[in-house]
């Protein structure tokens, strides 16, 4: 017996040297140590031996089991150490390289509008609030004097979540969300995406952005809406823009009135962009009616304002001469890094 163990050890000392690869290691611990290895064997036949050997069999055996663990312990160490300083050689890193061209993406034209637009009224003392897309009704409609008959509340096009709440049509209801919040003087603008039913298609959207602008203060006249908006004109699309005033109306301004803008492109002789008309429509705007001041609890007799609401896609479009709506939300890479 004692023979036979003495004959594994010098074995596996052999093979230990010669070995390779850790793989060749495992199975080295297998065939020696594993459940059916051949000292585990000897150690189960343990029984068979006599009572005076089996106590120096059973600790030559396990002894030898210790030693074989951690030779194999100590070749792995050596395999896998060799191994890593391979991997270091094989891997140098050239610090003289040129790196890789990283490539970045670009402002979306819709977003660069915006951004100019907060800059211009940021620039005038105004600043920027925020309201809820999803909106009561009471915000949308009720509290800017719109009739309960009105064709905007028709659900042709406005999106309806519950009878009284719906997807915001226009950002006018952060208006009244401002004036209950907050006592004259007034001076805001409100970028945000506001959502009809409309149909897709080059010219029409279902979810696109408006800016509204509104000032509440004491002595404000349609003087200052003029000139606030020829002055944002010229900024936004250049020193040359002339803008004009069409009488409209709006349920929640009096007087109310459409705002063009001479073509930025042709100068008003006439283009594709301005469709030969010289003049392209930008915004609806008005004096806050007397009924919507009162609503939100300022003195009408005290107090006057005006406001004003634009769709951010019509400015975009013009601006960077796109003529579909929908190659702004396709966000193919090609198309947006043009500008
Ligand atoms: N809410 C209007 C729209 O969605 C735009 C508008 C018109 C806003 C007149 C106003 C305004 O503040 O006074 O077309």
């Amino acid at each position: 017996m004692e023979e036979q163990i003495s004959k594994i050890e010098s074995d596996v000392k052999e093979k230990i040297k010669k070995v390779e690869s850790l793989q060749e290691l495992q199975d080295l611990r297998v065939k020696y140590l594993g459940k059916k290895g051949e000292l585990t064997i000897i150690l189960k036949g343990l029984s068979d031996i006599s009572d005076e050997e089996r106590p120096k069999v059973g600790s030559l055996v396990n002894k030898l089991r210790d030693d074989i663990e951690e030779a194999i312990q100590s070749a792995e160490k050596i395999i896998k150490d060799s191994q890593i300083e391979q991997k270091l050689k094989e891997e140098k890193i050239d610090v003289t390289m040129p790196s890789k061209n990283i490539k970045l993406g670009s402002v979306h034209p819709i977003t660069q509008v915006i951004e100019d637009v907060k800059e211009i009224f940021l620039g005038m003392g105004y600043s920027i609030a925020d309201g809820p897309e999803i909106e009561k009704t009471y915000y949308i409609f009720d509290q800017l004097n719109t009739p309960i008959d009105h064709p905007a509340r028709d659900l042709q096009d406005t999106i309806y979540i519950t009878e009284d709440i719906a997807l915001r049509s226009h950002t006018s209801s952060v208006q009244i969300r401002t004036m209950e919040n907050q006592k004259p003087p007034i001076r805001i603008i409100c970028p945000g995406a506001v959502y009809r039913s409309d149909t897709v298609d080059a010219t029409h959207a279902a979810a696109f952005y408006q800016i509204e602008g509104l000032v509440v203060d004491k002595n404000i006249t349609m003087t200052d809406l003029k000139g606030t908006l020829e002055m944002f004109a010229k900024k936004c699309l250049g020193e040359s823009t002339k803008i004009r005033f069409r009488p409209h109306h709006f349920a929640y301004t009096e007087p109310s009135a459409e705002v063009d803008v001479s073509c930025f492109v042709c100068g008003g002789k006439g283009c594709r962009v301005c469709k030969n008309e010289g003049w392209i429509e930008l915004l609806g705007c008005g004096m806050v009616h007397p009924k919507v001041l009162e609503g939100c609890g300022i003195d009408s007799k005290v107090y006057s304002g005006f406001a004003f609401g634009f769709g951010v896609e019509r400015i975009a479009m013009a601006k960077f001469e796109i003529d579909d709506v929908r190659l702004l939300y396709e966000n193919d890479v090609r198309f947006l890094k043009q500008f």
